[in-house]
């Protein structure tokens, strides 16, 4: 049990914030990534697609056999942990959504926390839900930046169309007093940099990544399914359209070579 694979689904290329946070946290674990290129993005699409999408994802991890399963996507950690759940049987799920709301909790000083997310992950209000469950103290100012997705999958990293775009969306919410901003979309750590500069010092910025990696490692710890190899492994890439253009993109944002990619059909 403890060689086979953690399952990591994300719609594109944002996952890959958290493959990277398991790869530091526990690099002897093999991984299996499933990046759903032909239908991203997610967070424009309705509530029924998206959990559509989420079953057609589980299925694919599946099929590798994973010890577990990290929904490495804000959007269908905020609509579908439960269709992800039930389409997995036995084996853990972990959502992104949760470790981030509850590291922002024990980072907030003045208990105001924004959050900037998907269109469908910000009007479900799974964020506000999430935080003032643990305290209902806090206040919480969302704003959805859908565009920031699209950039990143373009790999517009540090691009002038990046950072206008960020201007025009943290414009109001860095007037609101927060001292801590959830990066709560996986593709959002990607811009972090253009993002850090636009929201200005002394706001605590959230990535969920960190925190999912953490948890992860207890859970398996707890569970005794901790690897017992001694060697770092290559990540299993699946995507389901354009397998080079999402080799590319690994390349740029881990700093690794350019690895194969498999496709499949969703
Ligand atoms: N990276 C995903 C998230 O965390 C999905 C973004 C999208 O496809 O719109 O929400």
């Amino acid at each position: 049990m403890n060689k086979s694979p953690i399952g990591i689904f994300d719609s594109g290329i944002g996952g890959l914030t958290v493959v990277k946070a398991i790869q530091s946290a526990l690099p002897c674990e093999q991984i299996v990534y499933f990046g759903d290129t032909a239908r991203v993005p997610y967070g424009p699409k309705s509530q029924i697609t998206i959990r559509k999408y989420a079953a057609d994802d589980t299925a694919i991890l599946m099929r590798y056999q994973p010890k577990m399963i990290i929904v490495a996507c804000n959007t269908v950690s905020a609509l579908a942990l439960d269709v992800v759940e039930k389409s997995c049987g036995n084996i853990p799920v972990i959502g992104v959504l949760k470790a981030g709301a509850t590291f922002a909790v024990q980072v907030t000083k003045n208990n105001r926390i924004g959050v900037i997310g998907t269109q469908a992950t910000v009007s479900s209000n799974a964020y506000a839900c999430a935080i003032n469950a643990l305290d209902p103290d806090i206040e919480v100012i969302s704003q959805a930046c859908p565009l920031f997705v699209p950039l990143a999958e373009e790999g517009f990293i540090n691009h002038a169309a990046t950072k206008l775009v960020a201007e025009h969306y943290l414009r109001e919410i860095r007037e609101q007093g927060i001292d801590t901003l959830v990066l709560g979309c996986t593709h959002y750590p990607i811009l972090r940099q253009v993002i850090e500069e636009t929201i200005g010092s002394g706001i605590r910025i959230i990535d969920s990544a960190e925190a999912v990696a953490l948890k992860t490692r207890e859970l398996l710890h707890d569970s005794g399914q901790l690897s017992r190899s001694q060697k770092a492994s290559v990540p299993h890439l699946l995507v389901s359209d354009l397998p080079q253009k999402f080799s590319m993109l690994y390349q740029l944002f881990m700093g690794s070579e350019q690895p194969d990619v498999d496709l499949v059909e969703v």
